[in-house]
């Protein structure tokens, strides 16, 4: 009966888990990204992704943006995008010699100034520091936005209270001691500034073997909730991204170590491709900018339609062909009474 096509659809998961060995990503430092095996599907060249930036030159001048995780992957790309525009931007993580290669490049490229600014978000004296930086640099922000994250893929059964602790405190933790210190900062200067989050489809539904990252993304979305309700009267407003997949190092060599995953995704999304970080980095300015001081306790999902396609529950019947479905409608058509 072709109406089980979904076993058909387990089976295609299981090889696509052959040879993804538990808790590979844990440590995995791999220096190259890794290799695509995995074409868009034909549908994806009626949504050509348009890379260039989408809001008019100027848009942030005299702006400051303040970006976790800036250095690298979506960070890096948004905050590419927030400089072009005219913001000064302040990056901030771990690795200060990649923030400053980062900074550097973006600089040179776009003409306006880019800071590094090392601090590791699990601190909340780093996080003080920090800031007490970037008011002697730039001042306080007009624009936040928490991307620096965690993540590693793990059967619950193994995880380690440490896993556990290492994921939340960056993600749920770092996300709220850089919101609350810049908050209480700005609600004291009484100046406005627009927060965003960077979280992730599955902080909706929740997701097996990313639990420490589901739980903590699941965190960042109340907060968020809770703060534009609470501190839209000191003129801050807090937004939320639900990045569906996009092809980072960061990313994609932590979640899908060997690549296996790339091509499953894919054939999920019923836009029939990955995301691309530039536009990503257009919604985020977007959401960021004054065109958008409307928006506040917003969740906006950006995932070319991968999370209600994995959620409906008639939605592997997409692979029935016409053949098939002539015989079923017989079927269904010569049942009589219940
Ligand atoms: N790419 C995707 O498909 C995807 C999908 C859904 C959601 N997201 C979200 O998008 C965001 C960016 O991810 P990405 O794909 O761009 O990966 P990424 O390049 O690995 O970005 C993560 C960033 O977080 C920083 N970071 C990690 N721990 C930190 C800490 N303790 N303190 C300060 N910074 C820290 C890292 O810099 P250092 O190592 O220098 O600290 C890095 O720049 C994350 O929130 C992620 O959950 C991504």
């Amino acid at each position: 009966r072709t109406i089980y096509a979904s076993q058909a659809f387990s089976a295609v998961w299981s090889v696509c888990l052959t040879g993804l060995s538990p808790c590979q990503a844990w440590f995995h430092r791999s220096s190259a990204l890794p290799q695509s095996g995995a074409p868009p599907l034909p549908q994806s060249s009626f949504f050509p992704s348009v890379d260039g930036v989408m809001l008019p030159p100027g848009t942030f001048t005299n702006r400051v943006a303040f970006i976790t995780g800036g250095g690298t992957g979506l960070g890096r790309a948004m905050t590419t995008t927030l400089s072009h525009l005219g913001a000064q931007c302040i990056i901030a993580s771990r690795k200060v010699d990649v923030l400053q290669q980062t900074a550097e490049e973006i600089s040179k490229a776009t003409g306006n100034k880019v800071h590094a600014v090392q601090c590791d978000v699990r601190d909340p004296q780093a996080v003080s520091q920090c800031v007490n930086q970037m008011e002697e640099m730039a001042g306080l922000p007009d624009i936040v936005i928490n991307n620096a994250a965690g993540n590693f893929v793990c059967p619950s059964e193994r995880l380690s209270p440490n896993g556990w602790k290492s994921i939340t405190d960056i993600v749920l933790n770092g996300t709220a001691f850089v919101t609350l210190e810049l908050g209480k900062r700005l609600i004291q200067k009484q100046k406005g500034a627009a927060f965003l989050a960077i979280t992730t489809i599955y902080a909706e539904s929740g997701s097996g073997f990313v639990v420490p990252s589901a739980s903590a993304k699941a965190g960042v979305e109340a907060l968020y909730k809770s703060l534009a309700a609470e501190w839209g009267r000191y003129g801050l407003r807090f937004n939320i991204i639900q990045p569906g997949p996009i092809r980072t190092k960061g990313a994609f060599s932590r979640l899908d170590p060997t690549g296996a995953f790339e091509k499953g995704m894919i054939s999920r999304i019923p836009v029939g491709r990955l995301g691309k970080p530039e536009e990503i980095a257009n919604l985020a300015a977007y959401m960021s900018s004054d065109y958008a001081t409307w928006m506040s306790g917003a969740v906006i999902r950006f995932d070319g339609g991968e999370y209600v396609s994995m959620a409906g529950e008639f939605n592997d019947l997409r692979r029935v062909t016409p053949e098939q479905w002539k015989m079923m409608e017989a079927m269904i058509r010569s049942t009589k009474g219940s």
